[in-house]
């Protein structure tokens, strides 16, 4: 704890075991399979502008599993580059609750112990997200804070990033700007009443100086203090670089979860605690 608390992330390697990492990849492998992709072409966009590119598709997955593409999934006349397992960016953002495989995982004693040890009461995962990056047209991820797009009042968003295959340089691991957690949130990702989106105040360019590659092993688990400033670079290998993620608040506390934030459940239902104390 006091290293996640002095630096904003926590590197554990061997937490999770191979097999389950393939289970996880399985079960993702399932969805993307059955996923419908002359129905759906949302891509993944995490540059600037980003809320240019933010569409209903994504706006309304909260409580749904659905898959965003690459933004480089598609050839120049609108085709798929490949295989759609292929050009995938990501898979959200519900699969904790609505798959059977994620949610054994994230409602397991072992997560639950580990959510013990930071400082929760009735901790809620609010998200889950299982992050391909494809080989050759994985998409970078800009900058960002977690808090920028997933945020409470006061703040108690954690992250929760599993390396299901290796993460190197080769193939865009994950980058971390270690103690930036300390700066607090610097804007949010908010919904505005046209049922748009924007940053507010809008987002200024964060700096990566200090920055550390965090290459992982599979089965690594990484935490990560919502607002510590992180990014990936692009995959231009021939690996994927596939990772799972939590983000856990706080819904004890008077801590409030503002109905600005993008990720709404459609019901309005409460968010379901991992453990009560
Ligand atoms: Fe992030």
């Amino acid at each position: 704890m006091e290293q996640f608390n002095r630096d904003g992330f926590l590197v554990l390697p061997k937490w999770s075991s191979a097999a389950e990492m393939q289970q996880l990849q399985a079960a993702a492998r399932q969805i993307m399979e059955s996923f419908d992709a002359s129905k759906h072409r949302s891509v993944f966009y995490s540059g600037p502008d980003r809320q240019k590119h933010m569409d209903e598709y994504f706006l309304t997955s909260g409580d749904k599993v659905r898959c965003f593409l690459e933004p480089g999934a598609f050839t120049p006349e609108g085709e798929l580059r490949g295989e759609k397992t292929a050009v995938i960016n990501k898979l959200g953002h519900a699969m904790h609750e609505l798959d059977p495989t994620f949610r054994a995982f994230s409602y397991s004693d072992a997560f639950r112990n580990l959510v013990a040890s930071l400082d929760y009461s009735k901790p809620a995962i609010v998200q889950s997200m299982y992050i391909t990056k494809s080989p050759r047209i994985g998409a970078p991820v800009d900058l960002h804070q977690d808090s920028t797009f997933l945020f409470t009042v006061p703040q108690s968003v954690t992250g929760f990033w599993w390396a299901v295959e290796d993460a190197s340089l080769e193939n865009g691991c994950l980058w971390a700007v270690p103690g930036s957690h300390k700066l607090g949130n610097k804007s949010r990702y908010i919904r505005t009443e046209d049922g748009k989106t924007k940053f507010d105040p809008p987002q200024q360019v964060l700096s990566d100086e200090g920055a550390v590659p965090v290459e992982c092993e599979r089965g690594t688990l990484v935490m990560l203090h919502g607002d510590l400033v992180h990014f990936s670079k692009d995959n231009k290998s021939d690996k994927s670089r596939h990772a799972f993620t939590l983000h856990t608040v706080e819904t004890g506390r008077n801590v409030v979860y503002p109905a600005t934030n993008w990720l709404q459940r459609e019901d309005r239902s409460p968010f379901p605690t991992l453990f009560e104390r």
